[in-house]
């Protein structure tokens, strides 16, 4: 059985619980693109998880994670993360594999990142400044580094004293101090020994894994609307959110994939710059924002909040065939003073697709809203679909039929077992 977790929209739609809640019983827990501009929070119990890279699904009772080749890993955070989860008691060595393919975020690669941010001005795209843009650029440049270098230390050692040669004089060129060769690569062979061990072919593990019909579950990171080829580009992140990453970024075939789990946060949040149609400015915004602790988990800004964007997720479930949906953070829209849905897209008078757009065009446009009755009871408490307010399934039942997709979890609070399952 092949599940993959797809976010539908700009990210942080809950992805983390509700991987946290289909792992229980899987074989294997897999990242396979984006890296640590990603944040995915898991609450056990007491307890807060804050992922960047290792897959969310590794808390579940036989779960081995992998990270596999479509992952771009800065090593000083994926070792942090390391520390933090043995800590809790949970050894990683034989239940972390990493593929030698995935590429190398670098100290110049976050330079870089912050530098262009700075020079772009008061036109930033808002990016988490985690070195994602530069490191993907140099994948399919031909000048990136992989894990599988770290191997050879003196071929290591030459491609990237060549590469930080490059790379100093373009942070020269935004006056920004060059980095230091000696010390970089100090801190670089320290972090090759913590985490060579984690190397294995991952392709191999999961073909094995396939063969013998094992579970295995794929976390996507980010949204859709954040796909290099599908977002409203350049505000964008650096690799394919769609189904499709899941071939090339983990060497799963398509046709072994089983199931699509889209995630639909109940409202819409985006960080950082860029159109975002549904955007709700004053109480509303605040209010969804404070309760739903709606800050970056990476960088911790501020969350912009909207409207559910159906006509943005709509798309989002027919590019990735989603089979079945959750839908997260219902309960925030408790006690709310009204409450809407896009339902469509109207520019220049006409209908327009989410698919037709640029970044100008969904900037522009005019969201055609439907307005729900809203709910005062606090539903976190609830654990049947039946038992929920009567304007809230109307919310969900809609949500459903205009999608044509099932609904099949609700959650309804933080905590890992607060969910209404539906068949
Ligand atoms: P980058 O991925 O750091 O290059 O940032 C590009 C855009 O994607 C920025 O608007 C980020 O805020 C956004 N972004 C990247 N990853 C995530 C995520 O996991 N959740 C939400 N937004 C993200």
């Amino acid at each position: 059985m092949i599940t993959v977790v797809i976010g539908t929209q700009w990210g942080d739609e809950g992805k983390g619980k509700i991987v946290d809640l289909l792992a229980k019983d899987v074989d294997y827990a897999v990242r396979y693109h984006g890296g640590n501009n990603a944040g995915h929070t898991v609450v056990i119990g007491e307890k807060k998880f804050f992922f960047h890279l290792i897959p969310s699904g590794i808390f579940g009772k036989k779960s081995k994670g992998l990270i596999t080749n479509g992952v771009i890993l800065d090593l000083s955070v994926l070792t942090e993360e390391i520390k933090i989860i043995e800590e809790q008691g949970i050894p990683l060595k034989d239940r972390l594999y990493i593929s030698p393919r995935c590429h190398l975020i670098l100290p110049y690669h976050r330079a870089l990142d912050v530098a262009y941010e700075n020079a772009r001005g008061d036109k930033k795209l808002g990016t988490t400044g985690r070195g994602i843009g530069p490191c993907y650029s140099d994948k399919v440049s031909y000048n990136g580094i992989r894990m599988y270098e770290l191997a050879n230390w003196d071929l290591f050692k030459e491609k990237f004293a060549f590469q930080l040669g490059i790379k100093n004089k373009i942070l020269e060129t935004f006056g920004v101090k060059p980095l230091n060769l000696e010390e970089e690569l100090e801190k670089m062979a320290d972090l090759r020994k913590a985490v060579i061990p984690y190397m294995v072919d991952t392709y191999q593990v999961i073909k094995e894994a396939i063969a013998k019909d094992e579970k295995i579950l794929l976390e996507g990171a980010h949204g859709i609307m954040l796909d290099t080829d599908w977002s409203p580009y350049p505000y964008a992140t650096g690799s394919n959110t769609v189904v499709g990453g899941v071939n090339c970024g983990a060497g799963v075939p398509d046709r072994k994939i089983d199931r699509v789990v889209g995630i639909v946060k109940a409202f819409t949040s985006r960080v950082g710059g860029g159109p975002l149609p549904t955007e709700l400015h004053g109480e509303i915004a605040d209010s969804i924002r404070e309760k739903g602790h709606e800050y970056g988990t990476t960088t911790g800004r501020p969350r912009r909040i909207g409207w559910l964007d159906l006509e943005a997720v709509k798309f989002a479930c027919e590019i990735n065939t989603i089979s079945d949906i959750a839908i997260t953070k219902l309960d925030i829209l408790n006690g709310l003073p009204e409450l809407k849905v896009c339902i469509g897209y109207e520019l220049d008078g006409n209908t327009v697709p989410y698919s037709s757009c640029g970044y100008e065009e969904l900037a522009r446009l005019k969201p055609v809203y439907k307005s729900f009755p809203t709910w005062e009871e606090d539903i976190t408490g609830i654990r049947t679909f039946a038992d929920l307010p009567k304007n809230c399934q109307d919310y969900l039942n809609y949500i459903q039929d205009f999608l044509g997709v099932k609904i099949s979890i609700v959650s309804v609070s933080p905590e890992r077992d607060s969910n209404i399952y539906r068949q």
